[in-house]
């Protein structure tokens, strides 16, 4: 029989080890350099010396556990959340927030020097609270081997549940539930069968969506009847496959400016409402949208950029991947009368000059694309010939790679600035404006 060689695997070395932190990557992690490899630490800050213990060695980057820190950065401080370190939800609460924007503003700055010639100044950063921002949380439940019941975000790095007693970035209205809704199910005769829940502050009341993998028994439905009506929330049940169904409250609402937008509690939502008001505001003032303008919005949900455009514009033309979202779009336009928008049901990702909307002319657009960026849409975007078109980006990666290809097919950029939409997480959202040179 043939032998094959079998190469042996190469042991990790876990000997603690010597770092200074160089530098955050775009997740918020820091990144200490062995050799020319990277290492990447979780937990600590850029100038600190640390003593680290490796957790994965691959060929082009390696992974780190902190153990000890030698050298605090002044910018350090004690995180305000008791679950801080374990949960998976933040990654920067030890680091002051005004540093965390600048952390995330020198990110975009990096950006702006490898795409422009001439230095761009960044705008502003638009920031809210730091605190109680998150409009919105889903928890995973689950019964643990010893019969516990555990209700929260997933561990950082793993699939393991840390079961909250608080969350101080959520909205203070979804925040003080988590207590009573944790003794809710676990008084439940289903709690096994719970998969998750979703918490939204909405309008005229919070909403709860429970989402069991099997069907949940009379009893402990009437007992989630009971707790929605005795702590004023709009109530949704998603079992098996089925669809969510309300079963307590009227459709949840967010309001922008003078506008009412529907929304179900699994759809995408900004996450944090303050910066969103602030971030659509940003958004028409850098679209300078006139009157006679016909504008196109990419990736456009539920309609949260299309219906304040439309107000200004003569025309807005929203594009959207979801079915479902379309349907919101355009039910959101009816309840506030706005007559003037079309939406399309369309995958971003195939060639829009093939669909009706993709034919027509805009003079102005927004697109607000998920990680992934847009990247088969740019050169579409470009020849459309917009004198105004703004980026929103919720990821720098794909945002310096589509800005690329806009400036290369004639777009200058003219603005650039972060929004803080997710404070004390690694993640980055922006906002960008290219005009036609
Ligand atoms: C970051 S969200 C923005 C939604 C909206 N602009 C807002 O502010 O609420 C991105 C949207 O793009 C949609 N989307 C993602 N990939 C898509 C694709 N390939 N084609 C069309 N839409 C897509 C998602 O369904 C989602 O509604």
């Amino acid at each position: 029989m043939a032998r094959f060689f079998k190469p042996q695997k190469k042991s990790l070395d876990t000997q603690h080890k010597e770092f200074e932190i160089l530098r955050f990557d775009h997740h918020g992690e820091g990144v200490a350099l062995e050799g020319e490899k990277p290492v990447y630490i979780s937990g600590v800050l850029p100038g600190e010396k640390v003593i680290v213990q490796l957790i994965e060695n691959k060929r082009h980057y390696a992974k780190a556990k902190l153990i000890k820190i030698l050298q605090e950065s002044p910018e350090r401080i004690a995180p305000f959340c008791v679950h801080y370190g374990i949960c998976g939800g933040c990654q920067l609460q030890h680091l002051n927030h005004d540093a965390q924007i600048e952390a995330k503003q020198e990110t975009l700055r990096q950006i702006t020097k490898k795409i422009t010639p001439n230095l761009l100044p960044l705008t502003p950063p638009v920031i809210c609270s730091p605190k109680g921002y998150r409009r919105r949380a889903r928890f995973s439940v689950k019964v643990n081997k010893t019969g516990r019941l555990e209700m929260g975000f997933r561990q950082r790095h793993s699939k393991e549940i840390v079961t909250l007693t608080q969350c101080p970035v959520l909205e203070p209205c979804i925040e003080a539930l988590i207590p009573s809704l944790y003794a809710l199910l676990d008084s439940l005769k289903g709690r096994r069968i719970i998969g998750h829940i979703e918490l939204v502050s909405a309008e005229p009341q919070p909403a709860l969506l429970v989402r069991t993998v099997k069907r949940l028994h009379k009893q402990d439905k009437k007992q989630l009847d009971f707790f929605a009506k005795e702590h004023d929330l709009i109530l949704y049940l998603q079992e098996e496959e089925t669809a969510p169904i309300r079963l307590y409250g009227e459709r949840p609402f967010y309001c922008i400016k003078d506008l009412k937008l529907q929304f179900e509690p699994q759809d995408f939502i900004q996450v944090n409402k303050r910066v969103n008001e602030k971030m659509v505001s940003q958004a028409l003032e850098w679209l300078a949208i006139k009157p006679e303008d016909k504008v196109l919005d990419l990736f456009c949900g539920l309609g949260n950029f299309s219906l304040p455009l439309s107000q200004k514009a003569a025309q807005l033309v929203g594009i959207e991947g979801i079915e479902a979202m379309v349907e919101r779009a355009e039910n959101n336009g009816k309840i506030n009368a706005l007559q003037n928008l079309q939406f399309y049901h369309s995958n971003l990702e195939d060639d829009p000059n093939n669909t009706f909307w993709g034919k027509q002319k805009y003079h102005k657009i927004l697109l607000d694309p998920a990680r992934a960026g847009a990247l088969e849409l740019m050169r579409y975007v470009a020849k459309t010939g917009a004198t105004r078109i703004v980026y929103v980006s919720c990821n720098p990666i794909s945002l310096a790679r589509d800005a690329q290809i806009l400036i290369n097919q004639g777009y200058r950029l003219e603005k650039m600035g972060m929004l803080d939409m997710f404070p004390h997480t690694g993640h980055l959202e922006s906002m960008s404006l290219f005009i036609k040179i």
